[in-house]
């Protein structure tokens, strides 16, 4: 990726990684790859918001390059630790050792137990601001969305909002700006960041935008830290976050299960034609064999959750237990649930999955539902009205 002028003398300078296809190890699967974004506000003053993935930092120098020597930036604002934006920031000091870094406490305490070194760094705080020449930078400390460092920089002269992962996609396009791509594959991966990533953080988040928007700034331009920048309509995704942060939902239920040889199968799509008869719109996934990250994405907006397992060793089966390990972790609120599966004997895998959504605080819509060995025409019957039932409870 070239340099690209986002807007006069400020240069998006970051990189696209076109292969990645797994983050945060593993957790996250990223089938559209990424990109690292940086900017370069050239000012009388030059100012580096952010830096790439340590691998790409040869990419980032050249891109600064094609602008200016390395050496003549002057501050490099640090708004987030994580090693996919701060990997390249030894290089870039080691290019330009008297720049001088901006970021949060965390910040500076988390950048030296990444890097072990003592750079010129000032700790900054929401309302501090940084004057460039004809621009001041201000900053906004964002703690916990999503690490305790992480911080937004604004630029009121500009209307130009960083705010670093917040707003952000893993999708890796020639392309730079939400006008010039596909508008379903964009906001497609903004939802999955988000619920990956956000959703457990939603309470945060909901009074971050309400603080920011009480600020009365003007936002004309939101300039992530992964994916494109939001040009043509920045409060597209901010009025999307405001609805995920409230975990809104719609009349939709997602089924999960695994099953040994078909039987919780079976019951998995009764439920799913119960509910699908009721008007409920549904989406069916055998865990392992799809993607949880999707799965999670599909999540956000469904207001039920129907999860089943059979019976192994009396225990549910691995490949939901790590699934529901993930789901717990989402912390959704506003939802129902309800878990089904078949046994041969003793049972335990439904009670161990009303344990885990008990644990994620998740309402029960009604009893569970379990089938000995291989459902019959009845239980089948009673597995569909299991899906009508759960219906009522979402809607
Ligand atoms: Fe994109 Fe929290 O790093």
């Amino acid at each position: 990726m070239k340099p690209l002028e986002i807007k006069k003398g400020i240069y998006s300078v970051g990189v696209i990684d076109w292969n990645v296809r797994n983050f945060h190890g593993h957790t996250y699967t990223t089938k559209r790859g990424s990109t690292y974004n940086a900017y370069l506000i050239v000012d009388e003053k030059i100012a580096l918001i952010d830096t790439v993935y340590g691998p790409f930092a040869g990419e980032l120098i050249e891109n600064i390059r094609a602008i200016l020597p390395v050496e003549k930036i002057d501050y490099v604002i640090a708004n987030h630790v994580e090693t996919d934006h701060s990997g390249a920031l030894p290089s870039i000091m080691k290019l330009a050792p008297k720049a001088k870094v901006f970021g949060t406490q965390k910040c500076k305490e988390g950048l030296y137990k990444h890097y072990f070194e003592n750079w010129d760094f000032q700790v900054v705080k929401t309302c501090d601001t940084l004057k460039l020449g004809k621009r001041t930078l201000s900053f906004v400390e964002a703690p916990m969305i999503h690490w305790p460092d992480s911080m937004f920089t604004y630029c009121a002269e500009e209307s130009l909002l960083m705010p670093n992962d917040a707003f952000g996609q893993h999708y890796a396009t020639s392309e730079r700006f939400d006008d010039e791509v596909d508008q379903c594959a964009l906001m497609d991966e903004a939802a999955k960041y988000y619920a990956n990533i956000l959703w457990p953080l939603s309470s945060l988040i909901s009074k971050k935008i309400e603080d920011v928007l009480k600020m009365k700034i003007k936002i004309d331009m939101i300039a992530p830290s992964h994916g494109i920048v939001w040009r043509k309509d920045p409060m597209k995704i901010v009025n999307a976050y405001v609805t995920w942060a409230k975990n809104q939902t719609t009349k939709k239920a997602v089924i999960a299960y695994e099953t040994m040889w078909g039987s919780t199968e079976k019951m998995a799509k009764a439920i799913a034609r119960g509910l699908s008869d009721s008007g409920v719109s549904v989406k069916l996934y055998r865990i392992p064999d799809s993607d949880t990250t999707e799965v999670i994405k599909d999540m956000l907006d469904a207001k039920g959750f129907i999860i089943g397992s059979s019976t192994h060793d009396n225990d549910m089966l691995n490949n939901i237990a790590g699934f529901l390990e993930a789901f717990k972790g989402m912390k959704p609120k506003n939802r129902s649930a309800a878990a089904f599966g078949s046994y041969g004997w003793s049972g335990g895998a439904v009670k161990e999955i009303e344990e885990v959504i008990k644990a994620a605080g998740v309402e029960f819509a009604q009893p569970s539902i379990s089938v000995k060995y291989v459902p019959d025409e009845s239980e089948l019957k009673a597995c569909y009205e299991f899906g009508v039932e759960f219906a009522k409870k979402i809607v």
